[in-house]
């Protein structure tokens, strides 16, 4: 009858919403359980100042590339959205020649780098005169700077530098950064880079993704929803690119997959035009 048909289809109904809220509920707690249980291998790993610097004295840079980074070639338009003489923010540089790539496009760049080896590399491997300064207000650091090009590299700790020291930058590059630095200090690192981003800021950041069960690191896993939640409540966040880039070395690290993703931050409170 009615009555009864009518208290069915309640329940049924009831049962619907209550069965699509649960299972809303456990997706987002899968999710969040998933990148906890992701990060959960590496949260603890750790590589000192020195172990970094040893790297360069023994030439295991197997980071570094010959050429410039087609990441930051393919998107270059989008990073300059119209702009000329961009002031580049390169945490952890390394001796990139990406660096130098951007200086010859009429740039400036400033990197931070902790390898005295790694910077005075960069200037010789390019052929490049420079000059080296302590700076006041950065105990312990020394500044390099290219006699010819807008280039100047700290060497010191990422940690030691803030915007006091050349104020705040139209675009980062940032690849093999936050995917080296610790796992612990990731919260820090974004402050620290948010706080470094001017108005018109442009930031790209590189990220990779693999089961961290099958690697240690580095570079260490950052999946896409830590990017967001680092930098979600100050930037726009787009991913650009996320390939799959497997090769037999991280093969024989026993990986089955490896992901690199490309991420586009703007600050919220941007007021550059799209591009
Ligand atoms: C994976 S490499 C990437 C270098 C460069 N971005 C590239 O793509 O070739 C990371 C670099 O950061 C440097 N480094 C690591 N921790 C640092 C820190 N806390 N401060 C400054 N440099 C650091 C290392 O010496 C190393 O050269
Ligand atoms: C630097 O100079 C050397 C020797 O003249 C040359 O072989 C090399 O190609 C130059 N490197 C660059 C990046 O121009
Ligand atoms: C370096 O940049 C400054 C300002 O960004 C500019 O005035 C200067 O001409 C540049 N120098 C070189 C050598 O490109
Ligand atoms: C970091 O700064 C402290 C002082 O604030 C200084 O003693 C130390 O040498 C610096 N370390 C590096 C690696 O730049
Ligand atoms: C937008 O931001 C830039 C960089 O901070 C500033 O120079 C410019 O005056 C701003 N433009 C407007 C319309 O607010």
């Amino acid at each position: 009858n009615n009555v009864a048909s009518g208290s069915l289809c309640f329940v049924t109904c009831t049962t619907c919403h209550l069965c699509t809220v649960l299972i809303l509920l456990s997706f987002c707690s899968l999710s969040r359980r998933n990148m906890s249980s992701m990060l959960a291998p590496q949260a603890d790993q750790v590589v000192t100042l020195s172990e970094w610097e040893d790297r360069w004295l023994e030439g295991r840079i197997e980071f570094h590339r010959p050429q410039v980074h087609e990441m930051l070639e393919n998107n270059i338009d989008k990073v300059l959205n119209g702009r000329t003489g961009v002031r580049f923010f390169f945490p952890l540089c390394g001796k990139a020649v990406d660096m130098k790539w951007l200086a010859d496009l009429g740039h400036s760049v400033v990197g931070v780098e902790i390898s005295q080896k790694g910077v005075r590399d960069f200037f010789e491997d390019n052929n490049m005169t420079y000059s080296v300064e302590t700076v006041a207000s950065l105990p312990g650091a020394k500044v390099f700077k290219s006699s010819e090009k807008n280039i100047s590299l700290y060497q010191c700790d990422l940690f030691n530098f803030s915007s006091s020291i050349e104020g705040q930058f139209g675009a980062i590059w940032d690849r093999g950064s936050l995917v080296a630095i610790n796992p612990r200090d990731r919260e820090k690192y974004a402050a620290l880079l948010i706080s470094l981003m001017a108005t018109d800021c442009r930031y790209i950041l590189n990220t990779v993704v693999y089961n961290t069960e099958l690697h240690k690191g580095l570079p260490f896993v950052v999946p896409d929803e830590q990017v967001h939640s680092l930098f979600g409540s100050h930037c726009s966040i787009e991913l650009l690119h996320s390939v799959e880039a497997l090769t037999d070395r991280l093969r024989s690290w026993g990986l089955d997959y490896f992901t690199e993703n490309v991420h586009l931050l703007i600050p919220k409170t941007s007021n550059a035009s799209e591009y």
